[in-house]
Formats: structure tokens, sequence, C-alpha cells
């Protein structure tokens, strides 16, 4: 099991939701979290709880969909933190609006923060890491990387988009000391539908029956830090709803039956 005390870890999309659970998990377990989102008032609660628990920890509110300012925004936050062991991509936006009536501007929108913020974050790591001769790369996809889902076109596509990256992220960087972890949850009881995004450009603000009922943030957390710890490739994090991989790999017929009647 890898330690990860002491370890700085960048964490996107730490102000709610798995993100925020994930701060303060590794911060009791004596990581040094840096936290990022845009809600400066969010971080520095998860900041104050992280301190409770460790000596270190860092908040930058930033928007990651300014993809043009991550570069300046990265060699900041190195040159003040010093060293980033372990990247998070978490930060993310789902989606409820039916294709038709989805402006391609929100198309775009999901793909700039959900694909290629999380990519150019990486990318910018990347030399660091490598530098450092070690480093860990993880990526909060969803169970839509795997399989597609109605309401959520774009979001499945940024999320299929993802899986196909760091799959092959990885196989390029097998020579390396560099690990590349893709964590694929399902339902979890997160804000995440509220702040779907609809046809309109609002915010859906409902919270979904499946979110509802879904697997606590706390407790899918724990399962993405045992397996960063473990060096896990690939996970899949939640309850019953994770046997659709599954049903989608084996029996494709049932699945295209099951799939058209997912309504939220
Ligand atoms: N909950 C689920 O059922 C579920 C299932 C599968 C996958 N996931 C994935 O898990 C990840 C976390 O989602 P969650 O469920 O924890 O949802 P959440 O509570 O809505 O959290 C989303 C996080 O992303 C941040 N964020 C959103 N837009 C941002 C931007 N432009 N710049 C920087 N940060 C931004 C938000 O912070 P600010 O608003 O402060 O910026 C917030 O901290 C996402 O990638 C999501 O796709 C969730």
């Amino acid at each position: 099991m890898k330690d990860i005390k002491n370890k700085i870890v960048w964490i996107t999309g730490a102000s709610s939701g798995i993100g925020e659970e994930l701060a303060i998990l590794m911060a009791q377990k004596g990581a040094f979290p840096v936290l990022i989102a845009r809600n400066k008032e969010k971080l520095q609660n998860v900041k104050d709880t992280c301190l409770q628990f460790t000596q270190k920890c860092w908040m930058y509110p930033m928007d990651l969909s300014r993809v043009d300012e991550l570069p300046d925004f990265v060699q900041k936050v190195i040159n003040e933190t010093g060293s980033i062991d372990i990247l998070i991509n978490n930060a993310g936006r789902s989606q409820r609006s039916l294709a038709i009536d989805t402006p391609l501007a929100n198309d775009r929108s999901i793909m700039e923060l959900n694909f290629f913020s999380v990519i150019a974050l990486s990318k910018l790591l990347l030399p660091h890491m490598i530098n450092n001769c070690h480093g860990h790369i993880v990526t909060i996809s969803s169970i839509t990387g795997k399989f597609g889902f109605p309401w959520r076109t774009a979001y499945a596509a940024s999320k299929h988009a993802l899986q196909g990256y760091f799959e092959s992220l990885r196989a390029e960087l097998s020579q390396t000391n560099i690990k590349v972890t893709l964590v694929s949850p399902g339902r979890v009881k997160t804000n995440i539908s509220l702040h779907a995004l609809t046809e309109n450009g609002t915010s859906y603000n409902q919270m979904d029956k499946g979110q509802q009922n879904g697997l606590p943030a706390n407790v899918c957390a724990k399962r993405i830090v045992r397996a960063i710890q473990k060096n896990k490739k690939d996970i899949l994090v939640g309850k019953s709803e994770l046997l659709m991989v599954y049903i989608r790999k084996f029996l494709p017929a049932l699945f295209h039956r099951m799939v058209t009647k997912i309504n939220n």
C-alpha cells in the first residue's frame, strides 16, 4: 500500500461532494491537500476542516474551464507548494438535457471543463512529475464513461473521452514511475444533479432520485483513496447500478432495452 502521509495532493472540485470528502480523508491520512474550485467560501470551509487533521493545506479559487490561464496558474501553485505528488482530476459538471434541445455551446462548455481542462492540467503537471521521478494522476470519470445514458449526451461523451485519453496515457507512461488511475463512480449522493447544465444554460437545481439514493460521498472517497494507495488502474465505485457495465458488455440487447427506460 502506498503511504500518502506528507504527500501533496492536488484536488480539483474540492469545494463540494466527492472532492470535499477526498480532501478531508487525505488530510486525515496526513497528506497535504491543495484545494481547487471556484467557490472561495466553500473552499475556505474545507481548508479549515482539513487543517484540523493535517499541518498544511492550500486553497486556490479558480475556474478550470479558463484553460488558457492554466499554464501560469500551475506554475504559481507549484512555486508555492513546492511539489505535487498526486493530482486528482475531480471537478466536473453533469447535464440534464436532450441532445436535440442542447445548443452546441453547452456541449462545448461540458467538454471544456470535463475533458480539456483535465488533460490540460495533467499535461502541465506531467513534466513536473517526470522530473521528480514519481507521481500519480487520478481522474474521476463515471459509469457514463463506460456506456451512454439519456439526458447526458455531452457528459457521457466527455467521460468516454477521459477513459480513452488516460488509458492511452497510462500505456505511454508504463516505463516511468508515474501511475494513472481511472475512477468510474455510479450514483453518489452529492449535489451533482442540482449543478447539472440544462438546455437553456441554467443549473437543473433538482436532486435526482439516483443521487438521493446513491453511495454516500465519504464512502466513495474511501474507496478512491484505497485505489490510489493500491495503484489500481481502473475502478468502479457505486451500488447495484454498476451491474449495468457488465450487462452492457455481456448482454447488449438487454442493456439497450434497460437504458431507454432511464429518465433521470
Ligand atoms: N455524484 C455522482 O453520482 C457522480 C457519478 C459519477 C461521476 N461523478 C463525477 O465526480 C466528480 C465530482 O462530482 P460531485 O458528484 O462531487 O459533484 P459536485 O458536488 O457538483 O462537485 C463538483 C465540483 O466541481 C467543481 N467545479 C465545477 N465547475 C468548476 C469549474 N468551472 N472550475 C473549477 N471547479 C469547478 C465544483 O466547485 P465550484 O462550484 O466551487 O467551482 C465542485 O467542487 C465529477 O467529475 C462528476 O462527473 C459523480
